[in-house]
């Protein structure tokens, strides 16, 4: 894909799933990579993991929810490579499956914090950079769940709705300085997150039997639009939500 070989990308979320898939595959086109997450012993064997197919990373130990932490995950892209051009803030928590009379409050907290203040966080840390760099590209990671409701989870389909609403805000505010921001919205995918709720989890359950395609999504299958959107091939799209899902929603 033209437009993303020798540019600078932050992935949050870089350690496993998702993120992993899409840190390999925007090194794949050429892009350095600066791998976030809170998990220090898979995001520095996803950075490895570049560098021994011949790409450029760094891992960083950044928790999205800490301002200090986001701000330090950017300014190591600008220390290290010089500005920074994409961003992929994927970073997300599912939390515990309860009725939301049940809801802890504590998960309440965690979930908004880590999947939209950090989606939040992470586009204020990014934009300034992106500017000073004359534009770039945001892409952020919601969810099906940011579409319609799913019983269970009410924190996290907040959180999702929430991140479609900074998206398409961040997207009308930095239209006309050369930032484009859209966002992700995966159907269930085979990640970490998805197998460790699939045994208990009855609503995940039903969302596989309920994918036309018949199968769950793979990792690499998100990333490829990531680095899609990024691209050279993607310059009049902004402010757009992609439904990724296999037709669960449709
Ligand atoms: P995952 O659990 O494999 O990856 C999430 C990553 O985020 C992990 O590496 C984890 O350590 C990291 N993380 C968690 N809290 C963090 C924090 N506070 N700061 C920085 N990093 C943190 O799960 P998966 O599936 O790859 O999820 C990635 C994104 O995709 C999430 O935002 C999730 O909500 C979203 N998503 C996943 C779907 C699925 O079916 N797997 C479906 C729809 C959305």
């Amino acid at each position: 894909m033209d437009g993303i070989n020798d540019k600078v990308a932050v992935v949050t979320g870089a350690s496993t799933g998702i993120g992993h898939a899409a840190a390999l595959r925007f090194a794949e086109e050429g892009a350095s990579v600066v791998a976030a997450d809170v998990n220090v012993e898979d995001g520095e064997a996803t950075a490895e993991e570049i560098e021994e197919m011949g790409g450029e990373a760094t891992f960083v130990e950044t928790d999205v929810s800490d301002w200090d932490d986001v701000q330090a995950m950017v300014d190591t892209a600008v220390d290290t490579y010089g500005g920074l051009d994409f961003a992929f803030n994927n970073a997300g928590i599912e939390g515990e499956n309860e009725a939301l009379g049940d809801q802890p409050l504590e998960n309440w907290e965690q979930v908004i914090d880590v999947n939209l203040k950090g989606v939040f966080q992470s586009m204020k840390a990014e934009i300034p950079v992106m500017l000073d760099g004359g534009g770039g590209s945001i892409v952020n990671v919601s969810s099906i769940a940011g579409e319609v409701g799913f019983p269970q989870i009410s924190p996290y389909v907040a959180s999702k709705h929430g991140t479609i609403g900074l998206t398409k805000t961040a997207a009308l505010e930095y239209s006309g300085e050369g930032i484009r921001v859209n966002v992700i919205a995966p159907g269930v995918i085979e990640t970490p997150m998805v197998e460790a709720s699939a045994e208990e989890n009855e609503t995940t359950q039903q969302a596989i039997a309920a994918t036309p395609l018949g199968r769950l999504g793979k990792p690499e299958e998100i990333g490829d639009a990531a680095v899609w959107l990024c691209s050279d091939d993607a310059t009049f799209v902004t402010g757009e939500t992609f439904v990724i899902d296999g037709g669960y929603t449709s």
